[in-house]
């Protein structure tokens, strides 16, 4: 069974706005964006969690023409947009909205979706139902992870090799794996440097791709 992780500020949206908005005003003042696949490039992709807009802002340069960034901080929703056209990429679109409520999400479907650090940062959050009980260990994430997936579902094109790309520090391959099924089927992983410890070798990032099973 999945445990959940403890709550955190990283999973809190003042700590998100409150970031984003020192980063908003450091970009103002000096032009810094802040910190740092093979896809058709004019499928549409939409990042779960634009941030500051940067891998957006890189996969303009990489070719890619119909991109859009979504995040539920007015604050890097804003800071992306700047530094997406400051870039010369005024294309790109970013919009706000909340992944856990379907209700504030209106965008049109993605070919692909891209989530860099974002649900690890859902998962420290907290409890999003404030009716639900809150006895069982790992219910938590389950429901996050459930919310997650309505809106992957609300977002991601019908077409059958439409994907999801997950980038994660948080969870496992085989967290991820259980996390998002039955509804989506992992196809392929992105590698990592390794580290080794007490005759163990993993990753610190874990990056799976993810088809949506036929409905
Ligand atoms: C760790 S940051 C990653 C930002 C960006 N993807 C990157 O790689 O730099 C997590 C992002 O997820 C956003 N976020 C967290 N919970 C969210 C939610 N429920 N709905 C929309 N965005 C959320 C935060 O505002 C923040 O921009």
């Amino acid at each position: 069974m999945i445990e959940d992780l403890p709550e955190s500020l990283l999973g809190t949206k003042e700590h998100w706005d409150h970031v984003y908005a020192q980063e908003l005003s450091n970009f103002h003042e000096c032009g810094d964006e802040g910190e740092v696949c093979k896809v058709d490039s004019s499928k549409p992709l939409l990042e779960f969690g634009s941030g500051n807009g940067h891998l957006l802002v890189a996969l303009a340069k990489a070719g890619y023409t119909r991109l859009m960034g979504v995040d539920y901080s007015d604050s890097a929703v804003t800071l992306g947009a700047e530094y997406a056209a400051s870039s010369g990429f005024r294309h790109i679109k970013f919009e706000t909205a909340d992944l856990l409520n379907k209700d504030s999400i209106n965008l049109d479907p993605a070919f692909l979706i891209l989530d860099k650090g974002t649900f690890d940062a859902i998962s420290l959050g907290p409890e999003p139902d404030m009716d639900a009980p809150k006895t069982a260990p790992g219910a938590r994430i389950s429901l996050l992870a459930s919310r997650y997936k309505d809106a992957l579902h609300q977002c991601l094109s019908t077409e059958p090799s439409s994907m999801f790309i997950i980038t994660s520090c948080n969870w496992t391959r085989d967290e991820l794996v259980q996390l998002f099924k039955p509804d989506f089927t992992a196809i392929d992983e992105i590698m990592h440097p390794t580290f080794s410890f007490g005759g163990q070798t993993g990753q610190t990032v874990t990056t799976i791709v993810f088809n949506r099973k036929a409905i």
